[in-house]
Order: structure tokens, then C-alpha cells, then sequence
């Protein structure tokens, strides 16, 4: 996808203005942006023939764990037509990173930075996306999926890379879509150079 020279400013700015601008940078290794990449082209190509009837256009949207907001500005600069996105991180040292790194939309009063856990935030959103599920255990995980809405439509990424602040990963697909337990409508894997990563797009109405 194409980033534009606007956003490309606040990014840069975004990671000038961190206090700890190498861990800014960790939101941009390949893999990280390749796998938020991956989530917009298939929700893209989901979205448009299968969900369409489903969602109100534009979007309302929440990122729960949506650490320095990358995610964030490259829904903003897609094709999906986004009303607004929350991105919510326990991390407070998140917040004003997220905040520089949207502030075309945060000044358009379209994009929201909370410092919060997950499971604290009430998502009433039309899509609500989680790509932190590997840095949350089982238990916080079905804490946070039982508050979730039926109606939105929810996307989940995952991956098998064994590092110490993963604890939870998943082995494979099916192990990520057992974890997850929601009603799956799509779910692929993505090769990346140093680890899988998975994805599952469904609704939380499973009976
Ligand atoms: C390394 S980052 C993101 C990794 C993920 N693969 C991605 O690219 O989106 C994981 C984020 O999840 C956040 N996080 C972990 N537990 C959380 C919780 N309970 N509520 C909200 N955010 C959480 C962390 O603070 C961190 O910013």
C-alpha cells in the first residue's frame, strides 16, 4: 500500500518526538508492517463482497493492544472508509506516540489514543481488531472476547514466535482458532521470515 507524504511526516515525527525512539521502531520492522499490510488487503477483500450488507460504511473502529498506532494510520490511508478508530494500549508511553503518528486525524477528531487495559474499555465498534493476542494470557483473553459485541465484526492476529513477552502463541492455525473461539468467517497464515503469523476474521456469536 501507498503511505502519503503527510502521514509519512507524522510518522517521522512520531518517531522523533518518542522517548524511546528505538522501541518506536520496532512497529516498523518488515514483518510488522507486512502482517498489518496482510490484515488491510483481506479486510478489504472480505469486507467489500461479503460484509458489505452486514456494516454500516463508514467504519467505527477499535484496536485493542494498538501499541505506537501504525495500524491506525495505515486503516486511515486504505481503501476501507473509516468514521473514527480508538487505539487502545495498556502501555502509557503508547499514547502520545499514537497520537503524533495520527494527528491528521486526531485533529480531524477522528482518532483516539487511550491508555488503558483492553479488558477495561467497553467497544461498542463496527470492527474491532486485536493484533496483540500473543502478548495476553488465555484467561485475559476470554475476559476481554466475553465483553465484545455480536454485531461487530472482529479481526485477530497471532503468531508462533517464542520470545518472553509472547505468552500465549499458537502452533498453528487451528491451535490460534481454538484459542480465539469466535465464529470464524476467514483465517489464513502468513510466512514471514522469522515466524507465522495468523489471522481470523469472525463475529463473537458463537452458541
Ligand atoms: C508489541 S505490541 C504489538 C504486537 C502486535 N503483533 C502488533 O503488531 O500489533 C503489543 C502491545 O500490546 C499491549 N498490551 C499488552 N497487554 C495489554 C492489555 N491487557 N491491554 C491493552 N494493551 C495491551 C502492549 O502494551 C503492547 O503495546
Amino acid at each position: 500500500m501507498l503511505i502519503d507524504l503527510e502521514h509519512l511526516h507524522y510518522w517521522m515525527c512520531a518517531i522523533r518526538e518518542s522517548k524511546d525512539y528505538l522501541r518506536t521502531l520496532d512497529a516498523f520492522y518488515k514483518g510488522q508492517l507486512r502482517s498489518k499490510e496482510w490484515l488491510i488487503e483481506n479486510l478489504e477483500y472480505y469486507i467489500y463482497p461479503e460484509v458489505n450488507k452486514m456494516l454500516d460504511f463508514p467504519l467505527s473502529v477499535d484496536i485493542h493492544g494498538g501499541w505506537v498506532g501504525v495500524l491506525s494510520s495505515m486503516l486511515f490511508q486504505s481503501d476501507i472508509p473509516i468514521k473514527n478508530i480508538r487505539s487502545i494500549d495498556i502501555d502509557p508511553a503508547c499514547e502520545s506516540v499514537a497520537s503524533m503518528m495520527n494527528k491528521k486525524e486526531e485533529i480531524e477528531g477522528r482518532f483516539k489514543a487511550i491508555t488503558s487495559d483492553m479488558c477495561a474499555v467497553k467497544s461498542e465498534a463496527d470492527l474491532i481488531i486485536n493484533t496483540s493476542c500473543e502478548h495476553i494470557t488465555q484467561d485475559h483473553y476470554d475476559l476481554w472476547l466475553s465483553g465484545l459485541p455480536k454485531e461487530s465484526l472482529i479481526v485477530l492476529q497471532s503468531n508462533n514466535y517464542v520470545i518472553p513477552e509472547h505468552v500465549r502463541i499458537a502452533d498453528s492455525l487451528e491451535e490460534f482458532k481454538q484459542q480465539s473461539n469466535i465464529n470464524v468467517l476467514w483465517a489464513d497464515e502468513l510466512d514471514l521470515p522469522l515466524y507465522k503469523r495468523f489471522m481470523i476474521i469472525g463475529k463473537n456469536d458463537k452458541v
